[in-house]
């Protein structure tokens, strides 16, 4: 059902421009960008004309898929309308991540969640997607006892305007490093990747523990991850059970530049972790804006329309 309906809504933003790439791309044809009152009546690089994300826009039907690139707050706001006009909402702010009853989806490692859905889907922290992509296999493999992340996130997770800061000023300039908010002595961005992961894993009492840090890098997250695990994995298992795992590519450096525009997880540097029992390290890259973001949302959109599409009817 490539000819479905579907809406973009933060069509100029960060996520919202690489997810109207990715439509275009994957066959999407009837494809309407939404943004605030700021940008409304604006044109697209693709041509497409900007319409403001008013309730009464998103509620008046003729949407089969909203695509939320907006913000917690604006997300909170409009998500609901685009569902009382009949659409399925994909939101990727963290407003519904962890909502009981509303599925969090990676489709490699929870695909079959999507089935679960009311109206409303959630796209995990850009962190935790590719996080999950090389736990889910590892977990099959062997089982995760605990996991350990440290992450070096690009300025482009903050959105496009930091991005643009970053292009244009020099960077002895940026504030980068912990420009997090604060939820007692974690960074939120730490307890999103704890709970998330768990979420999207099924593993609710998996220890996670993660450290965050800003990096002045256009675009790629990176991770250092160390894994224990319930039995004994050598790296070169590990490595075995990863290159065949979906959307994680083993390379030599796994970089951020080198992950830019990619869609898979650049997983490498798979090695034993000399201070744990059965435990392994690995570095991992991934572009936060595309299987980050707005990647695995359309991915997410596409596994709805083809098992899980039921029409909600408006209110
Ligand atoms: N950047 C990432 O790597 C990343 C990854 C995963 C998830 N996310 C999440 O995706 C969301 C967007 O991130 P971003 O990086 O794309 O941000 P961004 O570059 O700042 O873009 C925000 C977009 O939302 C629109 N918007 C803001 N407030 C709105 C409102 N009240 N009504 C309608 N549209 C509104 C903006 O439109 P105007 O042009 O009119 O201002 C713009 O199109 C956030 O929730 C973020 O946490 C981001």
């Amino acid at each position: 059902m490539r000819d479905a309906r579907v809406a973009v809504v933060g069509a100029t933003g960060a996520v919202g421009g690489v997810t109207m790439r990715i439509l275009r791309e994957h066959g999407f044809e009837n494809v309407r960008a939404f943004a605030s009152a700021r940008s409304a009546g604006s044109v697209l690089a693709d041509g497409t004309v900007v319409e403001e994300a008013t309730a009464d826009a998103l509620a008046a039907g003729g949407i089969d898929i909203a695509l939320f690139s907006v913000g917690t707050e604006a997300s909170r706001e409009l998500v609901p309308h685009a569902v009382r006009g009949g659409a399925v909402a994909i939101d990727k702010s963290s407003a519904y991540r962890l909502e009981p009853g509303i599925p969090l989806v990676v489709p490699e490692v929870n695909g079959d969640r999507v089935a679960d859905h009311d109206g409303i889907l959630a796209n995990p922290n850009c962190c935790t997607i590719p996080l999950t992509c090389v736990l889910k296999p590892l977990h099959d493999a062997a089982g995760l006892r605990s996991v350990r992340v440290s992450t070096y996130q690009a300025v482009s997770g903050k959105g496009a305007a930091r991005a643009e800061q970053l292009r244009q000023e020099p960077v002895e300039q940026h504030d980068i490093g912990f420009d997090w908010t604060w939820e007692g002595a974690e960074t939120d961005e730490e307890a999103k990747i704890r709970a998330e992961s768990q979420k999207v894993l099924e593993l609710p009492e998996l220890p996670i523990s993660a450290t965050t840090v800003r990096v002045p890098v256009l675009v790629g997250h990176a991770e250092s991850v160390w894994i224990e695990l319930e039995s004994e994995l050598t790296p070169e298992q590990a490595e075995t059970v990863l290159g065949e795992a979906p959307s994680v590519r083993l390379v030599d450096t796994p970089t951020p530049a080198a992950s830019a525009r990619t869609d898979e997880v650049l997983v490498g540097r798979v090695r034993r972790d000399p201070a744990a029992e059965s435990g392994l390290v690995l570095f991992l890259a991934c572009d936060n804006l595309n299987k980050g973001a707005a990647l695995n949302a359309v991915q997410i959109a596409e596994r709805v329309l083809d098992t899980a599409w039921r029409p909600l009817t408006s209110a």
